[in-house]
């Protein structure tokens, strides 16, 4: 009785979680979950021009690309399997304005993206984002009036701009604004205009994070960021207010929903998972990005196996794909198995 071994086995009698850990086999016989291509969402950044691949100082792997190059690299996602591509357009700085007025230009660049990448590789979904940030001169997701980011008549120039994303061959329309009211309206816009099949991924809850720096300097709007936008981004504090966020994006239509940044909100995954049991993704962003690769590169992580569990993370937390700008490494690993 006083062996070690019998301490132990009184404590727990049969039972052993180790049994099942206890080999390779075995391990792989009860593992929940797993990561597969299907997964992935890829996020690029596209530039005016023609062969271009520039890269991104605070995203180390990441290039913006011009609409050629973002074709090849759509070719090259759709091999290796990868379902859809997320398009972030980093657009000429003279066509920035107070209004955003050039995401209302059916020619705009990621327009452009679109119609290049629908025609030369039809099989991979294009998801587009329609928020106002790229084409504001103050790099806010929605008009600018005497100080105040205006909701309403934001909306209401988002739904226009998502039907001309539709136009232009998006399969999915990815509000990333905040703005209340804009998943109905764009989903009204939509219907109008005859594009009944183009679903809505509605960005349900993102936070006021720190976490988006390096998407920032990828787009170019880190420089013209007046202020904050804790406005219209949900406080990281709150996971209810998140959780009614969300109710309303489902009333009004999501297809799909997102929660952004990604690892840090993995309550709200799992909460919005159970509560709506539409599909959830997570939005791995750039500074989750980029800080994996900052220790990796110091050889204070291992990057790849850092990499794999924080998307393996999602998937337990009740994801049904990944936003990450580590699909394609991840595609070409999970090839190899
Ligand atoms: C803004 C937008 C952001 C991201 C995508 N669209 C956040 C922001 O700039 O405030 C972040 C993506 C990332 O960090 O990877 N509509």
């Amino acid at each position: 009785m006083t062996d070690k071994t019998d301490t132990v086995d009184l404590i727990t009698g049969h039972r052993r979680m180790r049994r099942n850990r206890k080999a390779d086999w075995s391990r792989r016989m009860v593992q929940e979950n797993r990561l597969t291509v299907d997964d992935l969402i890829w996020p690029i950044f596209v530039v005016p021009g023609t062969n271009i691949v520039e890269p991104i100082d605070a995203m180390p792997g990441v290039n913006r690309m011009s609409i050629d190059k973002a074709v090849e690299a759509a070719k090259l996602a759709a091999d290796l399997g990868i379902p859809a591509l997320a398009t972030f357009p980093n657009v000429d700085i003279s066509l920035r304005d107070d209004t955003g007025s050039n995401s209302l230009a059916a020619n705009n660049l990621i327009n452009e993206t679109t119609r290049a990448i629908k025609k030369a590789v039809p099989n991979i979904g294009v998801i587009t984002d329609v928020a106002l940030d790229p084409f504001t001169s103050h790099g806010h997701d929605g008009i600018l009036r005497g100080g105040e980011i205006v909701n309403d008549e934001t909306v209401a120039q988002i739904a226009r701009a998502a039907v001309m994303q539709a136009d232009a061959g998006a399969d999915i329309i990815a509000p990333s604004d905040m703005m209340d009211g804009r998943v109905g309206a764009i989903r009204r816009a939509l219907d109008a205009a005859g594009h009944q099949n183009v679903g809505i991924m509605a960005y349900a809850t993102k936070f006021a994070s720190a976490f988006y720096g390096p998407y920032r300097e990828a787009i170019g709007t880190s420089g013209l960021l007046k202020g904050d936008k804790k406005t219209y981004y949900i406080d990281p504090a709150n996971g209810t207010e998140a959780m009614r966020d969300a109710a309303l994006d489902v009333e009004e239509g999501a297809d799909m929903l997102m929660v952004k940044p990604g690892l840090p909100y993995l309550d709200i995954c799992w909460r919005m998972k159970e509560s709506f049991g539409l599909p959830v993704f997570a939005y791995q962003v750039s500074g989750e990005y980029s800080q994996i690769k900052a220790a990796a590169a110091n050889g204070w992580i291992d990057g790849e196996r850092v990499m794999l569990e924080t998307l393996l993370a999602f998937k337990r937390a009740g994801c049904d794909g990944i936003l990450s700008y580590f699909a394609v490494d991840v595609a070409r690993i999970l090839a190899k198995r």
